[in-house]
């Protein structure tokens, strides 16, 4: 038996061997044809370079600095300043990718730029030195001196109080349509001013209280709740503007009132119209110039526009407007927000209930008030709420 077993035994391993042979030649046939070549070079065309060799004095070559990366790497093998030069200089690469989808996809860094207030550089850095260098310590201080001369103001002069007694006869000034597209305005700015500090000034007064996490967590609600007030703001903003358009036409009594301050420091009654020409400036260069600036330019940063090829350059340029014009913005409106509150007895009142006393009328907006009594102007332009409504609210 021993004999039969042992042949076998034998046939096997060759068989086995022989095989195994065949397969793993086969195997390699069908995945990679060699080239003869490859076989001659086993690092897969990778060539060494003597670092030896290498030319410490290569700059002195007068062509150096514009050497191609393949000179360059010939004299500096590993030293590819030449190709990151020109990714430095916005060159454009080739990429597959739809432009509609993906605009920059082939650039890495935009090319060379001079933003007003910056040095000529990567529009990146150039919107960087923009940001840190002009608009957020100027932007911050000028909001610092409007809050500082307002609380001044107020400190040193107090409110401006009516000089006669209230008579009880009221007047409407804002029917429930005109509050509620002003109170929806109002908010929604409220929203966006707020958020919009602590998104651009945070980082000075707030991070340093809160700590790195909790601010992370606040700037990223705070970011997205101004993404969802940009255009809730921008609808009520169009109806403000339309409702109060023909009331802040250029009016008799506007240049006097302009010239005599309304006679904010005198205290003396400037007579005016219905809206004084105070409010027609923050009306026609808050409500209207710097609306149309704001919500435009934060259009383009919400990408809500349509049509437009959102590039880096696009949201560089739209967001030093938005800045910009929204810092102006918020000081004329923290005036108007002062005046409407704290600053002037009465005011809030109308825009709360929306009727005024006589008195007030008459001392803040005469022409308005002789324009009602001679009959020119209803006293009461919405349906009156009914007593039994009045009685329950
Ligand atoms: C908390 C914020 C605000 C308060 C407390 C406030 C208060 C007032 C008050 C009391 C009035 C009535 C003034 C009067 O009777 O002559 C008024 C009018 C008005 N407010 Fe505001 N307001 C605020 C925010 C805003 C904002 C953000 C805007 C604009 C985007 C705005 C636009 C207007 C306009 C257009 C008028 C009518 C007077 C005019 O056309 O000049 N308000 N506001």
């Amino acid at each position: 038996m021993q004999g039969p077993l042992r042949f076998l035994r034998v046939l096997a391993a060759l068989l086995l061997t022989a095989f195994g042979l065949a397969a793993g030649v086969s195997a390699q046939t069908a995945a990679a044809p060699v080239a003869p070549a490859a076989v001659a070079t086993p690092s897969g065309g990778i060539k060494s370079a003597n670092i030896f060799e290498v030319k410490p004095d290569a700059d002195a070559d007068p062509n150096y600095a514009n050497q191609t990366n393949a000179e360059r790497a010939k004299v500096q093998p590993g030293n590819n300043a030449p190709i990151w030069r020109q990714v430095g200089t916005g060159v454009n690469g080739f990429t597959s990718l739809p432009k509609s989808e993906a605009p920059e996809a082939g650039n890495l860094i935009q090319p060379f730029v001079q933003y007003p207030g910056s040095r000529l550089t990567n529009a990146g850095e150039a919107w960087r030195q923009v940001r840190n260098n002009w608009l957020i310590p100027y932007g911050g201080a000028f909001l610092l001196i409007v809050i500082g001369a307002i609380a001044l103001f107020y400190f040193g002069k107090g409110s401006i109080k009516l000089h006669g007694a209230e008579t009880g006869r009221k007047i409407e000034r804002f029917t429930p349509f005109e509050r509620s597209a002003h109170w929806a305005n109002a908010i929604a700015f409220c929203i966006l001013a707020i958020s919009g500090v602590v998104l651009a000034f945070g980082k000075f007064f707030l991070l340093p209280v809160m700590g790195l996490t909790l601010f992370g967590w606040l700037a990223y609600v705070l970011k997205i709740m101004h993404n969802f007030a940009g255009p809730l703001f921008a609808v009520a903003l169009v109806i403000v503007f339309f409702t109060f358009l023909r009331d802040n036409m250029p009016s008799r009594g506007d240049l006097v009132w302009l010239l005599k301050g309304g006679g904010l420091l005198s205290g003396k009654h400037v007579p005016s119209h219905r809206f004084n020409a105070g409010e027609k400036v923050m009306f026609w260069g808050g409500v209207f110039f710097l609306g149309i600036i704001v919500v435009v330019s934060g259009f383009v940063l919400n990408k809500l526009l349509p049509g437009l090829v959102y590039e880096r350059g696009t949201m560089q340029i739209a967001h030093m407007v938005h800045a910009v014009a929204s810092v102006l913005m918020t000081a004329l409106f923290v005036g108007h927000i002062y005046l409407g509150t704290i600053g002037l007895e009465g005011s809030y009142q109308s825009m709360k209930t929306g009727s005024v006393d006589e008195t007030w009328a008459k001392e803040h907006h005469e022409y308005w008030y002789d324009d009602i009594k001679a009959g020119k102007i209803p006293v009461q332009r919405s349906e009156p709420v009914p007593p039994s409504q009045t009685a329950q609210a």
